[in-house]
């Protein structure tokens, strides 16, 4: 049985928010053209990220490639953005022991930087007849991603000759882009990433779920959890009303007004503080989705990943005495304490901590952190988590990803894209010298005059 997430409301609407409703704001009128924005968009097969948890196909793709990555010690991802933080925050979150002294077992390394330094590295200490590349691009022609395969490539064709494409892997889109074609060209295997489903939105495919898979990861929690979330509005495609229902209920709804309010009133900044410690890194991914995603025309709030209890020491005095301009999610985990016991010999200033668990620390400062914000009332919504499961974590990012997507449609922008990453794309490709992008040549060669 599994412990549902649920989310807290009771100090959400403080500060500048106290005496908002928010069943009364004038995003509630927008609820109807929503859900059938919602259903028509289902259906059309924009919004791909709600259906993946329902995909056998995705499910049989990973049976089908389980019994290969065996063969495997260590594996090398390629991939950059939407392709490398899902994994990184699943890695960590549940495979964490590869960065623990004794780890003797299967090793993910993710390059996810134009880093010569660190690829070099790699490459002089990863056997490569032990290892697996999995080059992940969406769009199969982000350079800084191409720019590592054909130097991984050069390297494995040095140490193990034609066997090279063995070792290799990519997940990319089903029919276009380079990738694409070089699989085919070397009958390299290959995984799709399924169409319209945009970088940040991939974590729960074949883009998050491969590595998760390699270490042992519980890929069908994951999408179990996501599937409790993404149902009701999947279900409830059916018909506008269905879908108005099920979008008032849902928490990502009033998520997604309580942020529309949060940035009316100047609050131009979200924490997302995780007090889950191996949680860390979702602050990372939830911080692209949200920055790519709503950062456009001027809009949109931005998201500051702080981990409990680090940032206590760190950020938290900005938090609390700073600039009144940021509301939290707060992530928690509603567990009794637990961990290693304190001896009996402790000195008597200390002891209150004599016989209980570690564990007593992180939950006295997590409740100490939540009331000091409350304190200073900034604005919080405690996502308090069933478990630290696989479940939980699948379920915790559907309800961000949709969250996402009605914030963005409440702040009329278009949360899918991200026009402003993909003008640095091509400004780079520019500079290189990569044939077309003229306009951008030109705008180069203007900047560099000045
Ligand atoms: O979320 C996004 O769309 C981006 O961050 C992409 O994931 C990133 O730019 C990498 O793109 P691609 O997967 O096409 O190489």
């Amino acid at each position: 049985m599994h412990h549902h997430n649920y989310l807290d409301w009771s100090r959400a609407l403080t500060g500048r928010l106290s005496e908002v409703d928010l069943t009364k704001t004038s995003f509630a009128a927008r609820l109807k053209p929503m859900a059938s924005r919602l259903n028509q968009e289902l259906k059309e097969g924009k919004l791909p990220f709600l259906n993946l948890p329902f995909k056998d196909a995705l499910e049989k793709d990973l049976a089908n490639i389980q019994g290969w990555l065996k063969n495997f010690k260590h594996m090398l991802v390629l991939g950059i953005g939407g392709s490398a933080l899902g994994a990184r925050a699943i890695q960590k979150a549940f495979a964490p022991a590869q960065d623990r002294p004794e780890h003797n077992g299967k090793c993910l390394w993710i390059a996810d930087n134009v880093d010569s330094e660190s690829l070099e590295a790699l490459f002089n200490s990863l056997p490569p007849n032990d290892t697996v590349v999995v080059v992940i691009s969406k769009s199969g022609g982000t350079i800084e991603t191409l720019g590592q395969y054909f130097l991984v490539k050069q390297w494995l064709e040095k140490k193990i000759k034609t066997q090279w494409k063995d070792h290799v892997l990519m997940i990319t889109d089903q029919n276009k882009g380079f990738l694409r074609e070089e699989a085919t060209k070397h009958t390299i295997k290959t995984l799709p990433v399924p169409d319209n489903l945009g970088g940040r939105y991939s974590a729960l495919s074949a883009v998050g779920l491969v590595p998760a898979l390699f270490l042992g990861v519980d890929c069908h929690a994951l999408l179990k959890g996501a599937c409790a979330t993404a149902s009701a509005f999947v279900n409830a495609i059916n018909s506008d009303q269905d879908m108005a229902h099920a979008l008032e209920k849902h928490a990502a709804w009033k998520l997604a007004i309580w942020n529309n309010v949060l940035m009316e009133k100047g609050y131009n900044q979200i924490i997302f503080f995780s007090y889950i410690p191996a949680w860390a890194c979702f602050g990372n991914w939830f911080t692209q989705l949200w920055a790519e995603s709503l950062g456009k025309e001027g809009k949109g709030s931005m998201p500051v990943p702080a981990v409990g209890v680090t940032d206590q020491h760190s950020t938290q005095q900005m938090f609390l005495d700073g600039p009144k301009d940021k509301a939290c999610l707060f992530l928690s985990y509603n567990k009794e304490p637990s961990g290693l016991i304190f001896p009996q010999d402790l000195p008597e200033e200390w002891s209150y901590l004599r016989g209980r668990p570690f564990g007593v620390l992180l939950e006295a400062e997590t409740l100490g952190t939540r009331m000091a914000l409350n304190k200073s009332e900034v604005p919080v919504v405690n996502m308090v988590m069933g478990s630290d499961s696989e479940y939980s974590a699948g379920s915790l990012m559907m309800l961000l990803e949709i969250t996402t997507v009605l914030t963005g449609w409440l702040l009329d922008i278009n949360p899918i894209d991200q026009p402003a990453v993909e003008l640095g794309k091509r400004l780079a490709n520019a500079r290189l010298g990569a044939t077309g992008y003229t306009e951008e040549k030109e705008d180069l060669a203007n900047f560099l005059a000045v």
